[in-house]
């Protein structure tokens, strides 16, 4: 080794050693004839100093930021009131007898040694330099504690890891597939796995019973925060389970991560709710339970009364639902209107809004008796002080609190109180960023329709259990289809999703069918699925955490790129490779493969520079 110990190893009790240290020059001060230089490797920092005798101060006085060197000297505690306590080396310091520059490096684009904000595609540009950051640093080895955490549980519970190939055939998990030509079978293509979900129940049918596997998944989807075209899954299955086994297996498996990492409340059972219940309550099938503002049906106590909007809305089918937000009587008018501007891009034609505003020191007191001048609303015409009571009694209302009412069909009010509920948390500061609110949604619906494709599609994915009470309705009634898929949701994210699955081939038949399948399709598409199912199929479920976006809730991170080494831009770029690029027509004719006139005009201008770099 080019050095003896690391530079964030050093403590006060290794005052005297002599030690040989080699890392990056992290930043360097000229102090009264004095250097310091403070000298970074993985693990941590600490200060060294050459003095005008010292051998290593003429190389001392030449190097920069960034520098690679090896210093080798004597670590002395450091004089009284030096001290640095930010550091875990502070208490002491290496006196120069050596200094040996390893490599030279130019001025970096952007500081290594502080926090700033740089433009995201620099900083994927250059991403070797961004990683030997501070905050990605932490967040790298975090997430190697998080995958070493889930390994040791893992194995400690029974699980083997198996690997699944990564050339395959298309499994439906409702992306786009990324296919790769094939050279030998001309014509033909392998599709990346969106998941291993075809192999791991292969592997059940192999009689493996606890397979997992830390398994690199690949999606061509529109990106956002929480989505990357390759992301990685911990990917897992067991056979003669039920529903329960995975659900705690997972609670166990969050626990003990949590554990490993600290610093988090976590609930210590974690709540499940129906789909329907989370729809109800909060409008979402992935809510941030940290804070409250939960919805309240108005329907029945506004029916009736003069304001024809709700009355028309409510004969049509639709629904009155509202949020009430403590102390929210203090919005001002500007903070009302963005909120019903809000609600309106999320397809209400309005918003109604109640203030109770407290008169002197009645805030946080009940609704009673309250007069036209303790309440403020667009609607007054309409409801009389006591009526706006009523409505806000049956939302838990106090005075000094806001509601927000939507009316109309259950699906667009559910995304307006949604949206609504997650901007106010977001404004007011209600959610704790300490907690993780884990919590389980269960019984989804096995079917959705697809309007675009006029069809139905599965909401998990087609190798879901249905209720064995609902088998009789898959083909008659799918919309009423319920279905044993769940997922882990926490701080408003999914994190984790699964299901009990099919294993009978007639089951998996009729769900093909509801979707449209043919027979020929079905055979041709998952023949071997149906094959296998006539084996002697164990009963079987799974689940897959993702791993980015446990690792970045772990890490306080909102986007799944700063946990991953070298992630791609929102439009699927690798600003460091270059990734995609062209290539030769030999490649392309070796794999069978011609290029459309669209893609032939997109490089013609990319070489002409017409194109900017994928913004990040
Ligand atoms: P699903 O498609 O819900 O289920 O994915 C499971 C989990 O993977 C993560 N995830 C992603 N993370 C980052 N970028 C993406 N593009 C992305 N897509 C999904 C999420 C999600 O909860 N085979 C099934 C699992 C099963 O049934 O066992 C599956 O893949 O955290």
């Amino acid at each position: 080794m080019l050095k003896t110990i690391g530079c964030g190893e050093l403590r006060a009790e290794h005052a005297g050693e002599q030690v040989t240290l080699a890392g990056w020059v992290h930043r360097r001060r000229d102090h009264g004839g004095l250097i310091f230089l403070d000298l970074r490797d993985s693990t941590g920092l600490v200060q060294v100093v050459a003095h005008p005798e010292d051998a290593g101060f003429g190389a001392a006085e030449n190097v920069r930021s960034e520098y690679v060197i090896q210093v080798q000297g004597e670590v002395s505690r450091r004089k009284d009131g030096t001290e640095n306590a930010e550091l875990p080396t502070g208490d002491v310091e290496v006196r120069i007898t050596s200094l040996r520059v390893l490599n030279e490096a130019e001025t970096p684009p952007f500081p290594v040694n502080q926090d700033t904000d740089v433009a995201e595609a620099t900083r994927l540009r250059y991403r070797y330099l961004d990683l030997r950051r501070e905050r990605m640093q932490r967040n790298l080895r975090l997430r190697h504690r998080v995958v070493q955490g889930i390994r040791n549980f893992m194995s400690s519970r029974g699980f083997i890891e198996v690997e699944t190939p990564v050339l395959g055939l298309a499994t439906p998990e409702g992306a786009r597939d990324y296919l790769v030509p094939s050279r030998v079978h001309p014509g033909s293509f392998y599709a990346l796995p969106q998941s291993p979900q075809q192999w791991k129940q292969l592997l059940m049918v192999a009689g493996v019973d606890r397979y997992f596997q830390i398994a690199r998944c690949y999606r061509d989807e529109d990106l956002r925060a929480d989505r990357q075209p390759e992301f990685t899954q911990l990917d897992l299955e067991m056979a003669f389970v039920e529903q329960e086994d995975i659900l705690q297996l997972t609670e166990d498996l969050y626990h003990h991560l949590s554990d490993e990492v600290g610093g988090f409340n976590v609930p210590e059972h974690f709540p499940r709710l129906t789909y329907a219940e989370a729809m109800e309550r909060f409008g979402s099938d992935k809510p941030d339970l940290r804070y409250g503002m939960e919805i309240t049906d108005l329907t029945n106590d506004v029916h009736g009364t003069e304001f024809q909007v709700f009355n028309r809305v409510i004969e049509d089918g639709g629904r009155i639902r509202a949020i009430c937000v403590e102390g929210g009587a203090d919005i001002s008018r500007r903070g009302l209107d963005a909120l019903t501007e809000l609600a309106r891009e999320n397809g209400a034609s309005g918003l109604v809004w109640v203030q109770f505003t407290p008169s002197d020191s009645q805030e946080g007191g009940p609704l009673d008796g309250i007069t036209a001048d303790d309440v403020k609303t667009p609607v007054s015409r309409f409801f009389s002080p006591e009526d706006l009571a009523g409505l806000g009694k049956s939302c838990g209302a106090k005075r000094g609190d806001l509601l927000l009412i939507a009316a109309g069909a259950d699906a667009m009010t559910s995304r307006v109180l949604d949206v609504l509920r997650r901007q106010l948390a977001d404004e007011r500061g209600l959610a704790d960023p300490d907690t993780l609110s884990f919590l389980f949604v269960t019984e989804f619906p096995m079917f959705e329709y697809d309007e675009d494709n006029e069809r139905w599609s599965a909401v998990h994915h087609l190798f879901t259990s249905p209720f064995t009470d609902d088998l009789g309705i898959v083909e008659s009634d799918p919309g009423a289809v319920r279905s044993h898929a769940y997922d882990l949701v926490c701080n408003g994210q999914e994190v984790a999703s699964g299901s009990i699955r099919i294993h009978s081939r007639d089951v998996q038949m009729s769900v093909l069918r509801a979707l449209g399948l043919s027979m020929d399709e079905a055979m041709l598409k998952f023949g071997h699925m149906l094959e296998a199912f006539t084996y002697g199929a164990p009963p079987h479920g799974g689940i897959a955490p993702g791993i980015d976006r446990t690792v970045a809730l772990f890490a306080r991170e909102r986007d799944i790129r700063e946990v991953i080494a070298f992630p791609k831009t929102k439009t699927a770029s690798d600003l460091l490779m270059g990734a995609p690029a062209a290539v030769t027509t030999d490649q392309l004719r070796e794999v069978h493969v011609e290029l459309d006139p669209v893609a032939k005009e997109h490089l013609a201008k990319q070489a002409e520079g017409g194109e900017e770099e994928a913004e990040a």
